[in-house]
């Protein structure tokens, strides 16, 4: 797991100004809508005695108050009252918890998590048909309980619509016939590698979807990675009729993910909302069908997490989407941004210790309650230590 990424906290609407708690990266969160309807996303655990924000309340002053001992925290993590201390107390400076930067798009909110000013911060992989005539969104979540790189590493794995999904490829029937073409390169940037892939596909069955396609033909699909946790996988049922599906991952643990998926389409609209309405649930029902073949499959690879050594697996050109997204990984691990998970589980495991993900604030100000995270230190310091 990474810090310095943005990470999909909620759906937008389900934000309010009641707190609720968020795990994200082994770490609890907090997150509350402040009068004005700003969104906030803080560590959860109370500086006095560790306290956890997310079981408290929003007061009208638009801060969150501690269950504890009802110490109130602003959307910037900074205690504005100490009620024990009396009425217009002075309030030490050190009494803040880490406060994260928010962007709500694409009916997400997300939190940037890690300690980088503005300026240098990985942006949220664009969506750039959001918002613009002729495609319609839809937002949903589901959590799976295995690591959010092998669902990513699935997402970039073109042999697998084969034998996983029997909506786009015949389930190993017409091998003789079948093969995984040289992968067009689509999408690459700064923060990930995609492809684009022509599939042979079957007929599509279900009612709405016979449209697109209802004799075999081909299937234009890829993805894409954008950071550790965002990843794109287009498909184009046919030449006219697409679906473009934008998933954000929240590693929860080693073992648990949260996924939120942005579909867009510019198929299946309609002039009628009611209509239009039956179609979302319709395409999210499909979604959720379709990830649910996934989810089997996944659940059951082993080791749980991607091996260390890229000689334990016997990997074919295929799978180079899946190598480009590992050599990005090493690429934020050498930025010195990998959370060192042993370190955090050793802490957890002894229980006296609990870490914040260092926020912004940090690199201005000193004297923070609680110790940051613990980071992977890059292979190449540790070699210039050794030297
Ligand atoms: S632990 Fe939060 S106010 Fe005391
Ligand atoms: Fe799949």
């Amino acid at each position: 797991m990474y810090v310095n990424f943005w990470y999909p906290v909620c759906i937008s609407t389900d934000l309010t100004d009641k707190p609720i708690h968020i795990s994200m990266l082994k770490h609890d969160f907090v997150a509350f809508r402040d009068k004005n309807g700003k969104a906030a996303v803080l560590s959860d655990t109370c500086i006095h005695r560790g306290g956890a924000l997310s079981g408290g309340k929003c007061k009208e002053d638009g801060t969150v108050q501690c269950p504890y001992h009802g110490w109130r925290f602003n959307t910037e993590g900074v205690v504005t009252r100490i009620p024990s201390l009396g009425i217009n107390a002075k309030i030490p400076p050190r009494a803040r918890v880490d406060s994260y930067p928010v962007q709500e798009k694409y009916g997400l909110v997300f939190a940037f998590l890690g300690d980088l000013p503005e300026a240098e911060r990985p942006p949220i992989m664009p969506i750039d048909e959001y918002g613009t005539d002729g495609w319609r969104a839809t937002v949903m979540s589901f959590d799976v309980d295995y690591n959010y790189e092998r669902s990513i590493e699935n997402g970039m794995d073109p042999a697998h619509n084969e034998y996983v999904h029997p909506t786009h490829g015949y389930s190993g029937e017409r091998e003789s016939e079948y093969k995984v073409h040289e992968l067009e390169p689509s999408q690459v940037n700064p923060w990930g590698w995609g492809f684009m892939h022509t599939f042979d596909a079957p007929p599509l069955r279900h009612w709405l979807f016979r449209r697109a396609r209802k004799v075999h033909g081909k299937l234009q699909a890829g993805s894409g990675t954008y950071g550790p946790n965002h990843m794109w996988t287009w498909i184009h049922l046919s030449e006219k009729f697409w679906m473009h599906q934008y998933m954000f991952e929240a590693p929860i643990e080693e073992n648990k993910t949260r996924v939120f998926l942005v579909n867009m389409r510019n198929i299946f609209i309609s002039k009628y909302d009611w209509l239009n309405r039956i179609y979302d649930k319709t395409v999210n029902k499909r979604n959720m069908m379709v990830a649910g073949q996934d989810i089997v499959v996944v659940n059951r690879l082993r080791p749980v997490l991607t091996p260390n050594s890229r000689t334990k697996e016997l990997l074919m050109p295929h799978d180079k989407g899946v190598l480009h997204y590992r050599d990005k990984l090493d690429e934020f691990e050498g930025r010195g941004w990998k959370i060192d998970m042993d370190g955090v589980n050793a802490a957890r495991a002894k229980g006296d210790v609990v870490y914040a993900i260092p926020s912004p604030a940090r690199r201005q100000d000193k004297g923070w309650v609680l110790d940051p995270v613990p980071l992977v230190t890059p292979k190449q310091q540790m070699a210039q230590a050794a030297e």
